[in-house]
């Protein structure tokens, strides 16, 4: 299948649906214990069923999962992939982030990222120092475009004040359960400035793959679609939202591929969104700072 593009008006365009790489060969360690050959495996898999997106960080794994997605890019059509990584947000000096976006495309194999983010803000280093550094590394070619992760808009804009490169793309904790970004007007934001707001955890680890949620259910029935699926497109659905969900399972992958294609009806996506029992505010993983 392909995957659709959602595109910017600066022209920047990136697939609708990705994979992701957290816990693939380990946490923040790598785990020796991993089955390295099923992560491959998905990865492959999930390209040749039109994935393009795969997403990954220095940090995952301890830069194991990179090497993983490497391994699974060998070989195929680059010009057809959109690769993102992240610098972690203790590597945000000048000389360390570019450090870091070396080794990342060593492990990765790759010539360039399509996207390169800051993973997280770090109030302790200057962020114009990072900045100069990304521009470095887009002037280099290294990088294509420069993205954030977990950034409020305050933090946005003053990154975006120490570049004259366009922030892309802000990647967040975003789902049917967590809806911090949008009680901070985060999505509104980068809806009105032109940012792709790439939400991370679209199925809550999978928590939103199960049924027993009524409006949810409905859902389901209403466009015979999984819970997964209806959470995945949710969140597809609305402007200048993407998402990536990580699956080593198969099954899965192939589940998560049938959330994309289509779109629910406007009405449908408010009802979620007020509706949607036990929502919390505050992400429990990275809240925004
Ligand atoms: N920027 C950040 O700070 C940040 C933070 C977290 C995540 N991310 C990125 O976003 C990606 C997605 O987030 P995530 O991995 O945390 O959460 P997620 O994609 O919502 O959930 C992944 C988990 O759910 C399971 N799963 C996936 N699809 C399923 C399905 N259809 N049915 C049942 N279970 C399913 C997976 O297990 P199986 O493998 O068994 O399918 C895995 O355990 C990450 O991999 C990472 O690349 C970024």
């Amino acid at each position: 299948m392909t995957i659709p593009t959602k595109k910017l008006k600066s022209g920047f365009e990136m697939p609708v649906f990705g994979i992701g790489t957290w816990q693939m060969g380990g946490r923040f360690e790598r785990n020796p214990e991993n089955n390295d050959a099923a992560d491959i495996a998905a990865i492959r898999v999930a390209i040749d069923w039109g994935v393009t997106h795969i997403d990954t960080a220095e940090s995952y794994a301890d830069g194991h999962a990179e090497r993983l997605a490497g391994e699974a890019i060998k070989g195929q059509d680059r010009g057809n992939l959109f690769i993102v990584s992240k610098v972690s947000d203790e590597h945000l000096r000048y000389d360390d982030v570019i450090k870091a976006a070396r080794a990342s495309r060593e492990r990765l194999g790759t010539a360039y990222l399509d996207l390169y983010l800051i993973h997280a803000p770090n109030p302790e280093i200057p962020i114009r120092e990072t900045m100069r550094a990304l521009d470095t590394l887009l002037d280099s070619g290294l990088i294509r475009h420069i993205g954030v992760s977990n950034f409020s808009k305050e933090r946005i804009e003053e990154a975006q004040s120490y570049t004259k490169n366009k922030i892309v793309a802000n990647q967040v904790h975003y789902n049917l359960i967590f809806r911090e970004p949008e009680r901070k007007g985060l999505i509104q934001y980068c809806q009105a400035h032109d940012i792709m707001f790439i939400a991370w955890r679209p199925v809550e680890k999978g928590a939103l793959t199960k049924p027993g949620t009524p409006v949810l259910d409905e859902m389901c029935i209403k466009y015979g679609k999984t819970p997964a699926q209806i959470a995945i497109n949710w969140l597809i659905s609305q402007p200048g939202i993407v998402t990536l969900a990580k699956t080593t399972a198969i099954e899965h992958l192939k589940e998560n591929l049938g959330a994309v294609g289509w779109t629910m009806n406007p009405a449908d996506i408010e009802r979620l969104r007020t509706e949607f029992p036990n929502q919390q505010d505050i992400s429990d993983t990275v809240p925004l700072i």
